[in-house]
């Protein structure tokens, strides 16, 4: 079966989006295992569900390479950043990550939109309405954290964390 050719700059641009979302995941394993270590729960648990998300993220690139008859080319990926002086600093790295990101889905965006690719463009909403949540997300961690400063404020702050991740706050998919 022949499939309708991919523009060469969308698809350079879903390639690269699919390793940055697989990049992410591989930054947010980082701040998990930090987080763990810090003895911040709530916070590692929150991580940890990030990896799964930036992981479907990459998923969902590739699935729509595949039905488009084109191999998802997986690459390296830099080592992330391991190690924070505070918790502050580890969810200013996330919402510089998500910022990244949203960069990178309008890149993708934006070029889906000069060859009128309409697929690529369609697939795109779907990232571009994620990005939204992903960084009111990362910008309240980083509220909430610049509010915790003493030890028993952050201890507080993680439990806080832990409910919402209990009351499924965190929704996988961008409201619509
Ligand atoms: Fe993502
Ligand atoms: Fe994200």
């Amino acid at each position: 079966m022949s499939h309708p050719k991919i523009p060469a700059k969308v698809l350079a641009e879903l390639q690269r989006q699919l390793n940055q979302e697989l990049g992410a995941a591989h930054t947010y394993r980082a701040l998990a295992f930090w987080c763990e270590e810090q003895n911040l729960k709530g916070f590692a648990r929150y991580f940890h569900k990030q990896i799964d998300d930036e992981q479907r993220h990459a998923d969902k690139i590739a699935a729509h390479l595949i039905d488009r008859g084109v191999l998802p080319e997986t690459g390296a990926l830099a080592a992330p950043r391991h190690s924070f002086k505070s918790l502050l600093e580890a969810v200013l790295h996330a919402q510089a990550l998500e910022q990244s990101n949203t960069q990178g889905v309008h890149g993708v965006y934006e070029a889906a939109l000069e060859a009128k690719d309409y697929s690529a463009q369609v697939l795109m909403h779907w990232f571009i309405k994620e990005q939204v949540e992903e960084e009111q997300w990362s910008t309240e961690m980083v509220e909430r954290a610049e509010g915790a400063s003493c030890a028993g404020g952050m201890s507080d702050l993680d439990r806080h964390i832990e409910r919402y991740l209990a009351q499924g706050v965190f929704a996988d998919d961008p409201k619509s």
